[in-house]
């Protein structure tokens, strides 16, 4: 599995990675949080203003189900989703022009970043990233594609297993009211309408199965700096994570 190199830093970003103030900036930087609490926004917005690599994990558990169920791998077969992780070529790269995901994923030289999101996916991938087999090497890719850059990353078991050794570790939380009301918002962008509560009920199914997994449960970090964002916009939970990777706060 290898990386298209999805992120250089841009002018804005290489001035700010120096550091203000001859500050040190972190090397990686550890967003956790379940289901809609707006990690992969906030990271890929820090990314861009840091001008750091972002890399949204999320993508990669999304792509490999996608590839397992048009593979006709039953979804219960841990035996055969391994395998099939093991074995997969996986590309990341930048966001196109105009796509609501943060990053463009390839599996096997397929473009699949255009059903991330289905129905069938959203259903399956909670029941794919439990696996413990699918689970290494997932996490081994990520490392890799990390390597020695600067990093923001965003996930379940970003602080605790892939980047223990994070510099910053934020864990971003919402009520389950306020994930539902940002997941019908972005479901409205790709023109699929869905009630609040058949979305809240979503959100509650795949957060018990990945916080009561037995492989890197969604948990935050003990040393993770967590933030409520309800009542709180975008920018601000930006802000605030940039000023603590500023060491402003
Ligand atoms: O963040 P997301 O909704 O795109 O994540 C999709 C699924 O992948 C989610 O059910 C949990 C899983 N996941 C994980 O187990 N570990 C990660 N680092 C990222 C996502």
């Amino acid at each position: 599995m290898t990386d298209t190199g999805q992120r250089g830093p841009t002018a804005q970003g290489r001035k700010a990675s120096a550091g203000k103030e001859g500050r040190k900036l972190p090397r990686s930087i550890a967003i956790d949080g379940p289901s809609a609490s707006g990690k992969s926004s906030v990271g890929y917005l820090v990314a861009e203003r840091l001008g750091y690599l972002f890399l949204d994990t999320g993508a990669t558990y999304r792509a490999l189900t996608w590839l397992a169920l048009k593979r006709g791998v039953q979804l219960e077969d841990a035996e055969s989703l391994g395998r099939l992780a093991a074995q997969v070529d996986m590309k990341l790269g930048p966001p196109a022009v105009g796509s609501c995901e943060r990053c463009t994923i390839w599996v096997d030289g397929e473009d699949a970043t255009a059903v991330l999101r289905r129905t069938e996916v959203e259903a399956g991938v909670s029941l794919v990233s439990r696996v413990p087999q699918v689970r290494r090497a997932m996490v081994a890719f990520q490392r890799r594609l990390a390597g020695r850059r600067r990093v923001v990353m965003a996930g379940r078991d970003i602080g605790t297993v892939v980047l223990p050794n994070a510099d910053l570790k934020v864990y971003l939380d919402a009520s389950l009211e306020e994930r539902a009301r940002r997941r019908q918002e972005q479901l409205a962008t790709l023109g699929r309408a869905s009630s609040q509560n058949d979305i809240g009920e979503e959100i509650l199914r795949r957060d018990a199965i990945d916080s009561e997994r037995e492989a890197s449960p969604l948990r935050a970090a003990e040393d993770a700096i967590v933030i409520n964002t309800d009542g709180l916009s975008q920018e601000q939970v930006v802000e605030r994570v940039v000023a603590l990777a500023e060491g402003r706060s």
